[in-house]
């Protein structure tokens, strides 16, 4: 289905908050080399061309090993300072006004980066963006769940010294076989200390793993989430509770979550109820930014006017702002849509 230029350029315009998406799925082949050279570090490929094509996976684990090797050029905070800039300025450039971002501090800790480097490097550059573009970020660590409980333990504690730039925790890497329940006490612990939770679950693993960060980790939002529709209890769950669902619509593809994007289940999950919101998980891997994920989604399965406004407003009330700050945005978009009906 192709869409008309009108329509492309209302998705585009709409104002939109993104809230799944791991900055270090950010990091462009180009800027991965230009960090790598002056690193002195060598990138097991020879070029930007060669890196973009080994960027095809047929699971989440073979992404995985591609995208923590792209994070090994990472040394200095002007690195994931640069890294954050260079998502903000294309965010500014997609009309996403709220960000809520992940980083993996187990990823680079493990390296030997401390994590002050990261966090440093990454908050100036979300400070700037707030001063530079009126864009408003909150920051969110996650535990890889293919490591143990103990370290990410010992990554909450490390965080801990940085707790007014931290909002929630979130749970990403390897899903099957590592079930949430894993993490159950560094979870606690985590919410003892005031922080919100958010964990991915159902891209791979089971419907089972979505009620378990329901009932054990506490989410505020479910990260993916896609087999949750395999379970009428929990799509009503969900639905009655508003829990969110961030739903990455090209990542889905990419990752062969589903085989077609004319298969994708938004529709239904909407149709159900659920609130969705789009995002764009690992954009330099996956090959499209929010827009684009949006975009690709009205041309497979058809979106109207009425559909894109309704996941705007979910992505906005999704969010971990404030009601006040919710109800100025998403008339944002009230204002947006009858400007451009
Ligand atoms: N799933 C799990 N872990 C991840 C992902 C994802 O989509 N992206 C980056 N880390
Ligand atoms: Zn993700």
């Amino acid at each position: 289905m192709s869409i008309n230029k009108s329509f492309e350029e209302f998705i585009k315009g709409i104002p939109k908050a993104e809230l799944h998406l791991h900055i270090e799925g950010t990091l462009e082949p180009e800027l991965m080399f230009e960090i790598a050279r002056r690193n002195n570090f060598e990138i097991k490929h020879k070029s930007v061309q060669a890196l973009r094509d080994a960027y095809n996976f047929n699971n989440l684990q073979e992404f995985l090993d591609i995208y923590y090797e792209g994070a090994s050029v990472l040394i200095t905070e002007q690195d994931f300072y640069d890294m954050t800039w260079a998502y903000i300025e294309k965010a500014h450039s997609q009309n996403v006004l709220h960000a809520e971002i992940f980083f993996d501090p187990q990823t680079h800790t493990s390296r030997g980066i401390s994590f002050d480097t990261v966090i440093n490097g990454i908050h100036k550059a979300l400070d700037d963006a707030k001063e530079k573009f009126g864009i408003t970020t909150k920051l969110i660590p996650c535990f890889l769940r293919d490591l143990d409980a103990n370290a990410a333990m010992e990554t909450l504690n490390q965080a801990c010294a940085y707790k007014n730039w931290i909002t929630a925790f979130g749970l990403d890497s390897a899903e099957v076989g590592n079930p949430p329940s894993k993490f159950k006490d560094v979870f606690d612990a985590v919410r003892e200390k005031g922080f919100l939770t958010v964990a991915h679950a159902g891209e791979e693993g089971p419907a089972e793993y979505v009620w378990e960060v329901i009932n054990l980790l506490k989410v505020s939002r479910v990260d993916h989430g896609n087999h949750s529709l395999g379970d009428t209890t929990l799509v009503e769950y969900l639905s009655e509770n508003k829990i969110p669902l961030t739903v990455c619509p090209i990542s889905n593809l990419k990752l062969k979550v589903v085989s077609d994007l004319k298969d994708h289940p938004l529709r239904k999950m909407l149709q159900k109820g659920l609130h969705i919101t789009l995002n764009s998980d690992d954009p330099a891997y996956f090959g499209g930014y929010v827009n684009e994920n949006y975009l690709a989604l009205a041309e497979s399965i058809g979106l109207t006017k009425e559909e894109v406004c309704q996941l705007a407003k979910y992505s906005f009330e999704a969010t971990f702002l404030t009601d006040e700050e919710k109800e100025l945005l998403i008339k944002k978009v009230d204002e947006f849509y009858k400007k451009n009906l």
